[in-house]
């Protein structure tokens, strides 16, 4: 393996959900100057983005990615940029090039230059013929585009991996669960929206049925659990580093209504499924987490209440300031 340029880093797609909060730890634990954020689109004057280095990066251009790594002298790419998987449905060709095309290039950067490599996976690599509780070794036959991207992007990091050495590591992460960021066009996006519509409104109409029961973490298990798989000597990961299934909490929509309506009381929340129906249903109920708790240790902190509790204060917080 080539020596890296550099020990920076680089975080793709990094204006979204989870690039607004990661970018944030990272350049709290290793300094503004270390992290530079790389996106498609530039960050808005309206929503929230920690400050710090930034320049635009299309991860279909392999090209200006490798520029980038050896200008910048980067060590580690956290690569987030990709379509999720409402958004993935309507326009599947996109779905594919980004998430398939996207983590193509960041490998080959990464083969060439000895970088390593987070590259997140998702509940979605499940379909429907997985048990409720989806353990690691669940055989994987997802229906939707995204799900597909998601197999592909684990198999053709452990090719790399195992052909060309590359420090490759991965997480199927549940739907994440944050204020800061607005979801990015995903299905489990309504367990995010429903907080924002029920601090400003008082309402909201939820696009799954009250009976929906999905795999969800709050982002600040998240952002731990990224970091302590990247931080872990690579000697305790076992044939799930490219897409390990890290447990948060599972409850129905209908479940997390109720919690909201506990502390929101004038809440209300009607239920009409659409298109996310279907893939919310083709999803498992929770997973299985062993590999990960066995190998480095994971163990999620917050469950439902607390998470409840959390999204509430701090978005009334954000609203009066
Ligand atoms: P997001 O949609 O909020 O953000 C993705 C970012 O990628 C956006 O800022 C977008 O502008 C950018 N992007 C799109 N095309 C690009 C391109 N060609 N080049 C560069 N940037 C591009 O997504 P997220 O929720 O932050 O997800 C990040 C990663 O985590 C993805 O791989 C996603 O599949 C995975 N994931 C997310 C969740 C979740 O609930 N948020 C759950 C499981 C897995
Ligand atoms: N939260 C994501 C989605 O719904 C799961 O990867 O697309």
């Amino acid at each position: 393996m080539a020596e890296p340029p550099g020990d920076r880093i680089l975080v793709t797609g990094a204006l979204g959900q989870i690039g607004t909060e990661l970018v944030s730890a990272l350049r709290n634990k290793y300094g503004k100057d270390t992290v530079l954020a790389t996106d498609i689109r530039e960050p808005s004057e309206e929503s929230y983005f920690p400050d710090g280095p930034f320049c635009n990066l299309s991860v279909l251009d392999g090209e200006a990615l490798e520029k980038i790594v050896l200008d910048e002298g980067i060590g580690t790419v956290f690569h987030l940029a990709a379509i999720l998987s409402a958004a993935g449905e309507k326009n599947p060709d996109l779905c594919h090039r980004v998430n398939v095309g996207g983590t193509v290039s960041v490998l080959e950067a990464a083969r060439d230059f000895g970088l390593k490599v987070f590259a997140p996976s998702s509940i979605a690599v499940f379909g429907p013929d997985s048990p409720n509780i989806a353990s690691q070794k669940t055989p994987l036959n997802p229906t939707t585009i995204y799900g597909k991207t998601k197999v592909t992007g684990e198999v053709l990091g452990m090719n790399y991996f195992k052909q060309y050495g590359v420090d490759i590591r991965g997480l199927r992460f549940p739907g994440l669960i944050s204020w800061r960021a607005p979801a990015g066009g995903g299905t489990t996006d309504y367990a995010v929206d429903i907080f924002h519509a029920a601090v400003k409104d008082g309402h909201y109409d939820c696009f799954v049925s009250e009976d929906t029961r999905l795999p969800m973490m709050y982002i600040d298990d998240a952002i731990r659990a990224t970091e302590c798989l990247m931080e872990v000597d690579g000697s305790r990961l076992g044939p799930s580093r490219a897409g390990y299934n890290v447990r948060g909490i599972s409850f129905t929509a209908g479940e997390l209504a109720d919690k909201i309506s506990e502390r929101i009381p004038e809440f209300t929340c009607d239920f009409n499924p659409d298109f996310r129906q279907e893939v919310a249903d083709s999803w498992p109920d929770d997973i299985d987490d062993g590999p990960a708790k066995k190998d480095w240790g994971w163990q999620a902190e917050f469950d439902l209440d607390r998470m409840v509790d959390e999204m509430i204060d701090n978005l009334r917080k954000n609203q009066s300031s």
